[in-house]
């Protein structure tokens, strides 16, 4: 496992190298994703028609929901059946093209699916060219579908104000590091919540918050109270359940509640208890609101202009958790939800020594 900024891609423009293999779904989640959940098969290797390309993908994208989408349980896109192709978003690189404006040697990001190749003809939407000037890394997590979640959800819903006090679940995950960040530029004191040491110290040194509460070595109640004596002013929740309770009963008058995500039910089968402390958004005068990203999508081009100026001037960090090899797929989505990344979880679908070694550095 390596873990760092990603800023190499391999570029190829030599056509299909390997075999193609697909990963689907092969049985849908009972409580914890297992590897018996998804099945590799070898497929042939399309080939791209009149206007089309192949791609070649070089890297994939790990999202907790795709646990949802694998259990049917989400309804804001549609579910997958049992021998679809696993849904992603990756990069890849065009091998092969009967299209001028995408040659051989373009690299494309969006979704590619748990795909090694894929012909397309890139009329559908989501696929587009990667900048020249940004990295990987940055594509797959800050300007990508992580940075938007954390960009709405912090600056349209959490609306963080300078001197006030953030706190954020999750927070060394993708979504909560770029979250607490933007809440730090807008001025407001951030506290994260993460599990361990390192992911502690990787916030406080590294992405500026000021201070980070090790769930699994510290009482949350007991740090929130001492870290918060006035209140917290925000809360984005990644997590749910007890750490949402918490945050419930220590809230400032008109705080907001951002609902991102709840990863702490996501194994749950049952019915599940709902927050406790929840009156004390009535005498706190307080909001607690959910979003879903995707309905922001008309407005992407603004977060990424304005994500991606932080990331130039050096404002904003990224890491990224890679895992090597096509295969690890299903182990790297696993790892999610056993806290084993810091930053964003992708797979590098090759091994390096698999590399021609014609990396190109984009930042
Ligand atoms: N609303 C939207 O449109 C939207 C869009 C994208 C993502 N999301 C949500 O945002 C959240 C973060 O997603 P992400 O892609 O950025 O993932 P991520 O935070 O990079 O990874 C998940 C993290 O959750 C923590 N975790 C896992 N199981 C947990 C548990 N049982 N209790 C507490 N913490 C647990 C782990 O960190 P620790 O080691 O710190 O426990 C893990 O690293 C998820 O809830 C996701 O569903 C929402």
């Amino acid at each position: 496992m390596l873990v760092f900024p990603l800023s190499t891609v391999t570029v190829n423009n030599m056509g299909a190298s390997g075999k193609n293999q697909h990963y689907l779904l092969a049985s849908r989640p009972q409580g914890e994703l297992t590897a018996d959940n998804f099945r590799l098969v070898d497929v042939e290797m399309p080939s791209p028609g009149e206007g089309e390309v192949l791609i070649e993908t070089r890297y994939l994208a790990l999202e907790p929901a795709m646990k949802g989408w694998m259990e049917a349980r989400v309804d804001y896109v549609a579910p997958l059946e049992i021998g679809d192709v696993m849904r992603g978003n990756g990069l890849g690189c065009v091998v092969e093209s009967n299209n001028p404006d995408y040659p051989a040697g373009t690299l494309l990001a969006g979704p590619l699916g748990w795909r090694r190749y894929l012909v397309s003809d890139l009329r559908s939407p989501g696929l587009s060219a990667v900048p020249e000037d940004v990295t990987p890394g940055a594509v797959l997590n800050v300007l990508g579908i992580t940075g938007l979640t954390a960009y709405f959800g912090m600056l349209d819903i959490g609306v963080p104000r300078t001197g006030e006090t953030v706190l954020v679940s999750a927070a060394a995950g993708a979504t909560g590091s770029v979250a607490g960040q933007l809440a730090r530029l807008a001025g407001a004191r951030v506290i994260g919540i993460a599990g361990g040491r390192e992911k502690c110290e990787w916030l406080v040194s590294e992405l500026g918050f000021d201070a980070a509460i090790d769930y699994k070595a510290d009482s949350v109640a007991d740090r929130v109270a001492a870290l918060c004596p006035d209140g917290l002013n925000v809360f984005f929740d990644n997590v749910g359940g007890e750490v949402l309770d918490i945050a419930l009963d220590n809230l400032a008058d008109r705080a907001r509640v951002v609902l991102c995500g709840g990863i702490s039910r996501y194994n749950e089968t049952g019915q599940i208890p709902g927050p406790q402390n929840y009156f004390n958004l009535v005498y706190r005068r307080a909001r607690m609101e959910g979003f879903i990203v995707l309905d922001y999508a008309s407005r992407f081009p603004e977060a990424i202009e304005s994500l991606t100026a932080y990331l130039k001037s050096g404002d904003l960090r990224h890491r990224e958790t890679v895992f090597e090899g096509f295969e690890r797929l299903p182990d790297a989505l696993i790892n999610l939800f056993r806290g084993g990344n810091i930053g964003k979880q992708l797979v590098a679908v090759e091994t390096r020594a698999d590399r021609p070694g014609n990396d190109r550095r984009d930042g």
